[in-house]
């Protein structure tokens, strides 16, 4: 990426959030360009640009993030409606697509879309921006730092999808705990991924995980 884009990037996020998300989203892209260099080497751009973008809209209120929907005419349901933390990858996406629409193509939309609650049929290019956001290493949280222990512990031992695989279910099975001890709604989303993530692993069915990339626009 040249050093003009990235500095595009960072001035647009700055605009939009605190200091705090700001570091955190700079720990995101240098994360995000580290497991891209595993996975992606190839996409390591637009990594950093759906980095950059996927918390561009957290600071929005929870109001301000509906109005957003229905100015758009972004169709919710329920419980998204209900659900900040999900809204927010919503109009996050939306909103980047919008305002860099020759930085945003379609993976970096549908990472920035998927970020918080992953989905079923994840691809690679989702799974690094949803992973990066876990294990940045500003992320202090102990779910965070376990996640980040045993990917980064285990990385190298067996075939990197399967790590990636398992690495993902982790997650989803702190996030889903997290979500039942504090009596949060769970998206649905969040249920399919780690069902498929588990069909996946366990039939090694790797390559259909792997090959997934979007089409580019
Ligand atoms: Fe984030």
């Amino acid at each position: 990426m040249t050093a003009e884009t990235r500095e595009r990037l960072a001035a647009f996020a700055r605009e939009h959030m605190g200091e705090k998300r700001f570091r955190h989203t700079e720990g995101v892209a240098a994360e995000a360009l580290r497991l891209g260099s595993i996975y992606l080497p190839d996409e390591l751009d637009a990594l950093e640009t759906a980095a950059w973008l996927h918390d561009i809209s957290k600071d929005l209120d929870h109001n301000a993030q509906l109005q957003y929907c229905t100015r758009f005419d972004i169709i919710l349901d329920k419980y998204q409606k209900r659900a900040p933390g999900v809204l927010h990858a919503i109009t996050g996406a939306d909103t980047a697509e919008r305002a860099l629409p020759d930085l945003v193509d379609r993976n970096v939309k549908s990472a920035i879309r998927y970020h918080t609650t992953g989905r079923e049929n994840m691809t690679v290019f989702e799974s690094v921006i949803y992973l990066a956001d876990y294990i940045e290493p500003g992320r202090r949280h102990e779910s965070c730092r376990e996640l980040r222990r045993y990917f980064y512990g285990d990385a190298g031992k067996k075939d990197k999808r399967e790590h990636l695989a398992d690495t993902m279910i982790m997650s989803f099975d702190m996030t889903v705990r997290y979500l039942t001890e504090t009596g949060a709604l769970i998206d649905a989303d969040t249920v399919s991924a780690r069902n498929w993530f588990i069909m996946i692993r366990d039939e090694k069915r790797f390559d259909e995980f792997e090959e997934k990339l979007n089409e580019k626009q």
